[in-house]
């Protein structure tokens, strides 16, 4: 391979934060980054779990510090942003990955405010004010500029049968803030993206709707059209073409890592109903 390719992928030096690095998508996220030689600062409610994480992150030779923080306490997170700033000098990728969706299955208008309130606290409120920190030391340091991702879901753009419409209708809104402000920042260096999973396995999230629901795991892996779950690690190529060089005129964009659900909604593999229907199967059918 050329050596130029390498480097455009490089991470090599870059400070970056990843929220919800505790467990699932954000330990993945934190791999592919201390892959790519960056340094990895990481964060979540439990510290015993983002010491393993940071440890992962050393073993690929980058720098690595796990501070706790509940990013729903506006002072804790933005200290947290200062403590960065004083130990590593600047902030040069910011991933929003923090999140949790609704478990109750409760149809909308059986569900509560107080309910809705939490998930789009965290989900979409925290991820707004991520953003709003990380683009005043971006614009701030020397050289200016960054790279924020925000991690979505194919729930931000599809429905579900999961009576998740809290969670539906924050993504969505990680999806517009996405766009929002890869647009106010295009021409100050801060790029912003988006990563957009289908259903992960290997996250505590998903892995408790499973474990109690192995028809619906199943009908899932089915309804996915390459037939399978995704995985963390599959988010590492994602992240490091998003974060680096390689993906330096890309901004605004949702990437879908999905194993192709939001090509049809996630029904390719249902055997259309059509089908069933008497002489459908009939070459001469309709000539
Ligand atoms: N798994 C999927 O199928 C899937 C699909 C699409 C999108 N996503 C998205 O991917 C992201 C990660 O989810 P996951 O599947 O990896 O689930 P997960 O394993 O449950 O991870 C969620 C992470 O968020 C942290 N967190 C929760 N509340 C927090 C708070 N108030 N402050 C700080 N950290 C907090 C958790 O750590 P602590 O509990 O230690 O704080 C944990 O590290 C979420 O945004 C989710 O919506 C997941």
């Amino acid at each position: 391979m050329d050596p130029s390719l390498t480097t455009l992928f490089d991470l090599t030096g870059k400070t970056a934060l990843i929220t919800g690095a505790s467990s699932g998508i954000g330990v993945g996220l934190a791999r592919g980054l201390a892959k790519a030689g960056a340094n990895v600062v990481v964060t979540a409610r439990r510290q015993e779990m983002i010491d393993q994480t940071a440890t992962m992150v050393r073993e690929f030779g980058g720098r690595s510090d796990a501070w706790t923080c509940d990013i729903t306490d506006e002072p804790r997170f933005e200290a947290l942003f200062d403590r960065i700033v004083t130990e590593y000098g600047r902030l040069d990728i910011l991933v929003n990955n923090a999140g949790f969706t609704d478990r109750t299955a409760l149809r909308h208008d059986q569900n509560s405010m107080k309910r809705f309130r939490s998930i789009v606290e965290l989900d979409l409120l925290a991820t707004m004010n991520g953003c709003r920190l990380a683009a005043r030391q971006m614009l701030q340091q020397q050289p200016a500029g960054g790279v924020i991702i925000n991690i979505s879901s194919i729930l931000g753009a599809t429905a579900s049968e999961f009576r998740a419409s809290a969670y539906h209708a924050a993504k969505a809104g990680v999806d517009g803030l996405t766009r929002v402000l890869a647009y106010e920042y295009a021409r100050e260096g801060i790029r912003v993206n988006g990563i957009a999973p289908s259903y992960f396995e290997g996250t505590e999230m998903m892995d408790k709707v499973f474990d109690a629901a192995p028809v619906t795991k199943a009908h899932t892996i089915e309804r996915t059209p390459m037939g399978r779950l995704g995985r963390p690690e599959d988010l590492e190529g994602a992240i490091v073409f998003l974060c680096s060089d390689a993906g330096r005129f890309v901004t605004g964009h949702t990437l879908y890592v999905d194993g192709g659900w939001t090509t049809g909604g996630g029904f390719h593999q249902k055997p259309a109903l059509w089908e069933s229907e008497l002489g459908r199967q009939d070459p001469n059918w309709g000539k």
